[in-house]
């Protein structure tokens, strides 16, 4: 098949990527889409900093708006999924509810859930924004892991670790679970 036509059959569907701020989803999520695209597909990733920058720039970070975050992001994925598009989420949404809800949004057979999985400690030292640090000097409030929870995923359809290594490697890992599951 050549990759237009690839592109014209290929199977919609949302990989939703969850985790705590600086646990990697967004680049594990670029690496998905480089991989997804190599591969001749087409996707697209809808990411948290960006959506909040335009789509969702009314809303802060209390409950109440995480929630709401969330539900919008659910309605875009959805419409891009029935447009056949393989769209790849990536946001802390810190609630297992919300994350039901995304689920129950798109079709669930068409939902992958991805948890990635690094510990506080990690992601932390890592602090890519210098939000952490904020976060613990009392500068920003409410903010995942430190003054705000986060609900981690009881059965995430893929799990991943800081083991699994780099978002390259992660990437081709998720790539190679969506084939032999046959979502795309
Ligand atoms: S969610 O909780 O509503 O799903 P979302 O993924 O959209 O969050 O946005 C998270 C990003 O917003 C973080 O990566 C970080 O850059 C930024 N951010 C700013 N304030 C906060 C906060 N209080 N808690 C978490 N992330 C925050």
């Amino acid at each position: 098949m050549n990759v237009s036509a690839k592109i014209a059959n290929q199977l919609a569907c949302a990989i939703w990527f969850t985790g705590l701020s600086g646990a990697g989803k967004s680049s594990t999520a670029n690496a998905l889409k480089h991989r997804l695209q190599i591969e001749g597909y087409n996707p697209c990733v809808l990411d948290g900093d960006d959506v909040r920058r335009g789509l969702c720039s009314d809303l802060g970070f209390s409950k109440e708006d995480r929630v709401e975050n969330i539900r919008r992001v659910a309605e875009v994925t959805r419409l891009m999924v029935e447009v056949g598009l393989i769209v790849i989420v990536a946001t802390i949404s810190p609630y297992r509810r919300e994350r039901t809800m995304a689920r129950e949004v798109l079709a669930p057979n068409r939902f992958v859930e991805v948890f990635v999985d690094t510990p506080l400690d990690i992601c932390e030292t890592r602090d890519p924004k210098g939000l952490y640090a904020k976060a613990r000097a009392g500068e920003l409030a409410d903010f995942t892991g430190v003054d705000a929870p986060y609900e981690r995923p009881d059965s995430p359809d893929i799990h991943l670790k800081p083991t699994d290594g780099s978002p390259d490697a992660c990437g081709r890992l998720i790539f190679n679970q969506l084939m032999s599951n046959g979502l795309i």
